[in-house]
């Protein structure tokens, strides 16, 4: 039986080390403790397939650090995992070797997403980073020599210290890799946390500095000709392309509102109208899967209001029109003819876009839009 479910998240939480602004559902170390991990995740996989397609089209092995598993653990959970057309695995770049790059490779891994956040070591010191540019600059080279043609950075702005030189440093460092893909994100910190306390005034003030990095990004990475298709993601276009779509498939499917599985601690799943989330913990997640049975988990059936207004939410941080039939009734009229005279928003065809300027203002603008 077949599914239909086209798209695969698989969640791999350790880490050598806790990084002071991650708040993704991470465990330190337990090598010990990755074998059976795996075996979890292939029972949760067994117990989930029905919903899965005969062909998936894409897979994401997401993290924690998905590359620090033990290395027999990683290569029995892909060579167990369905083929697909995008696999992507996230890699901490200290943990990028040249044989860690060919198992990667001989595995069927069509894409890796680094994760770089600076080049500069005194951001790279703030945010508690083990590897430095040079370390970077090795393990991106790794997974060239490996043959791979599809590889993003990851990089994180308005971090305690940075400056909008540092900014500009750390984009032409990123640019010179000729990576196919950039993901720029602005830092986000939890109040209450250890790191928002060490960093708060600083934090503060990298806060008011945001938006103009923001728009140093977008005018940097474009006149680079890389293609701003969503917010925070960019990919080469173009001749630069050869031709390829470089966008991150799996990405797109949550931008796009497709059903998605999710495996793992904390991952989470969207199948039918019904999205759940697995528990975060460790021991009840291998406990239950030994017993044949579904990790513990939160569900939560979505309305057709609530899918609505996340497809507009989602639809509209990528750069082409996002199609308005099924969504309407989750628009303010009003607001829209509003914001279009205002040059933010724009009706192409049958099909709703924020302009340029629209969407440096992204989710305020969506949220005006939202009925
Ligand atoms: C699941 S994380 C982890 C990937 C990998 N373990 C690493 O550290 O490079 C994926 C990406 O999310 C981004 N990220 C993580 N925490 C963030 C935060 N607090 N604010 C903004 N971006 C964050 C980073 O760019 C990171 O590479
Ligand atoms: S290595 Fe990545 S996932 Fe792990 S704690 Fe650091 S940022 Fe989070």
């Amino acid at each position: 039986m077949s599914g239909g479910v086209r798209h695969l998240y698989v969640h791999l939480p350790f880490c050598a080390a806790r990084c002071g602004y991650c708040d993704f559902v991470t465990l330190v170390g337990r090598e010990g403790e990755h074998e059976p991990y795996v075996e979890a995740l292939l029972a949760e996989l067994a117990l989930e397939r029905s919903s899965l397609d005969r062909e998936l089209d894409t897979i994401f092995l997401g993290g924690g650090t998905p590359t620090y598993t033990a290395p027999r653990a990683l290569e029995r959970l892909l060579a167990a995992l369905p083929p697909a057309r995008e696999v992507t695995v996230e890699a901490n770049p200290e943990t990028v070797t040249p044989r860690l790059a060919a198992l990667l490779r001989r595995a069927g891994v069509t894409r890796v997403s680094l994760g770089v956040q600076s080049f500069q070591p005194h951001l790279l010191h703030a945010l508690e980073r083990r590897a430095d540019a040079a370390a970077v600059r090795t393990a991106f080279h790794a997974l060239r020599d490996a043959g791979f043609d599809n590889i993003s950075l990851d990089l994180i702005y308005g971090v305690p210290g940075q400056s909008a030189s540092d900014l500009a440093h750390d984009l032409d460092d990123a640019i010179a890799l000729a990576p196919e893909h950039l993901s720029c994100y602005e830092l986000e910190s939890k109040p209450g946390t250890r790191f928002a306390h060490a960093h708060g005034d600083e934090l503060a003030r990298q806060a008011e500095a945001m938006e103009g990095y923001f728009e140093q990004v977008v005018e940097t990475l474009t006149h680079a000709g890389y293609r701003w298709y969503e917010t925070a993601n960019f990919c080469r276009g173009g001749v630069a392309a050869g031709g390829r779509d470089l966008r991150s498939r799996h990405n797109l499917a949550y931008w796009l509102g497709r059903d998605y599985l999710g495996l793992g601690i904390g991952a989470v799943s969207t199948v039918g109208g019904v999205r759940w989330r697995n528990a975060p913990k460790l021991a009840a997640y291998v406990a239950a899967a030994r017993a044949g049975r579904v990790p513990p988990r939160e569900v939560e059936p979505l309305d057709d209001d609530v899918r609505r207004r996340e497809r507009l939410l989602l639809g509209l941080r990528l750069d082409e029109p996002l199609p308005l039939h099924g969504v309407e009734s989750a628009l303010d009229a009003g607001a829209l003819a509003r914001l279009e005279r205002l040059g933010l928003a724009e009706r192409r065809g049958s099909g709703l876009t924020l302009t340029r300027r629209g969407r440096f203002l992204g989710g305020g603008v969506t949220a005006e839009l939202i009925a």
